[in-house]
């Protein structure tokens, strides 16, 4: 019967047969799957295993340095390549959600691709494709994998795409792939994050995006997030995050009156992503985490909860 362990010696042993001596290049998000893939590659190759991760600018807040920083003390042979004002160029004046997703993914192949080619002789590239992206023809999941898969059809392949594919984790589900995680010792809290899309902030500002909103959406996220830790919610959803809307409303601080923006806080269960309920959060956490975010985000002065159901409204807002 299928056990942690015994998966993580074959497909170890397997990884090593097939891949020899041979160099292989992996693109690291931060989340769950190419974590996973990646610990398994470095158990069965080490160092000819070239991990690459990407700042898009859109991650959460501190998300690159301290990411980063775990991946190195793992052991992982990772460059972290800080990418941000490439993505914030490509994505000036653009509002439209699905021309957003195509100018993040395309920067992104284009950072991952200048990169493969400072590694001399790449034979792969692996990717942390689960079962569930095998069945669905576009994955869900986030991260690198699901931005290629969506690129396939664009043509003219960047030549990382001409590489053999190595995928470890694509005949397992995710309570499996987390097991598997556990097994090999990463860090728990790695294991259970939310689920984050791969253009990240990038389809929750909505509208056209520059430096300051996307600093004002961390910061909101951060007090968000951290609130859901501190208050023992976060492993009661499925996911979570803010929108950053394109109003800005009346309010008075003090004598003055302001005129600034709007942000929504979406938490949601869910099994899959296919369909999802919005959490009955408390009221005293909404609270405290309004009162925080209005008192302490420059640039926002009104919070609202999303309490809209999947279908038919989608979990992200664009
Ligand atoms: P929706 O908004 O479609 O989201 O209900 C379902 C799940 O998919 C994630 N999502 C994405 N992931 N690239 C990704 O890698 C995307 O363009 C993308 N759009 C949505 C979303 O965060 C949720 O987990």
């Amino acid at each position: 019967s299928w056990t942690p362990d015994s998966f993580v010696d074959t497909t170890v042993s397997k990884l090593k047969e097939q891949l020899g001596n041979d160099k292989v290049v992996l693109g690291l998000s931060g989340g769950v799957d190419s974590t996973v893939a990646a610990v398994l590659l470095d158990k069965a190759i080490g160092k000819n295993l070239y991990c690459i991760f990407v700042n898009n600018g859109l991650l959460r807040k501190n998300e690159f340095e301290s990411v980063l920083d775990q991946y190195e003390h793992m052991g992982l042979n990772v460059k972290g390549v800080d990418a941000s004002a490439r993505f914030l160029k490509a994505l000036e004046g653009i509002s439209e959600p699905e021309l957003k997703r195509k100018a993040i993914g395309g920067t992104f192949i284009e950072v991952f691709d200048d990169e493969a080619h400072h590694i001399q002789d790449v034979k792969w590239l692996a990717q942390g494709t689960i079962y569930p992206d095998v069945i669905e023809s576009v994955s869900v999941t986030g991260g690198p994998s699901a931005t290629i898969k969506s690129h396939h059809n664009v043509g003219g392949l960047p030549d990382y795409m001409k590489l053999k594919i190595v995928e470890p984790l694509r005949m397992i589900f995710k309570d499996e792939v987390r097991r598997v995680g556990k097994t090999m010792g990463i860090d728990p809290e790695l294991l259970g994050r939310h689920p984050f899309p791969g253009p990240g902030l990038g389809i929750r500002i909505l509208g056209d995006i520059t430096a300051e909103k996307v600093r004002i959406l961390q910061e909101v996220d951060a007090v968000f997030l951290n609130g859901l830790k501190k208050w023992n919610l976060y492993d009661d959803v499925w996911q979570a995050g803010a929108m950053l809307l394109p109003v800005n409303s009346v309010g008075v601080m003090g004598d003055e009156r302001t005129y600034e923006k709007v942000v929504a806080l979406r938490a949601v269960s869910s099994t899959d992503g296919m369909t999802a309920d919005w959490v009955n959060l408390p009221y005293e956490f909404l609270q405290e985490t309004s009162n925080k975010i209005i008192n302490g985000v420059k640039g926002v002065n009104r919070v609202v909860y999303d309490i809209s159901s999947k279908p038919p409204a989608t979990i992200e807002w664009e």
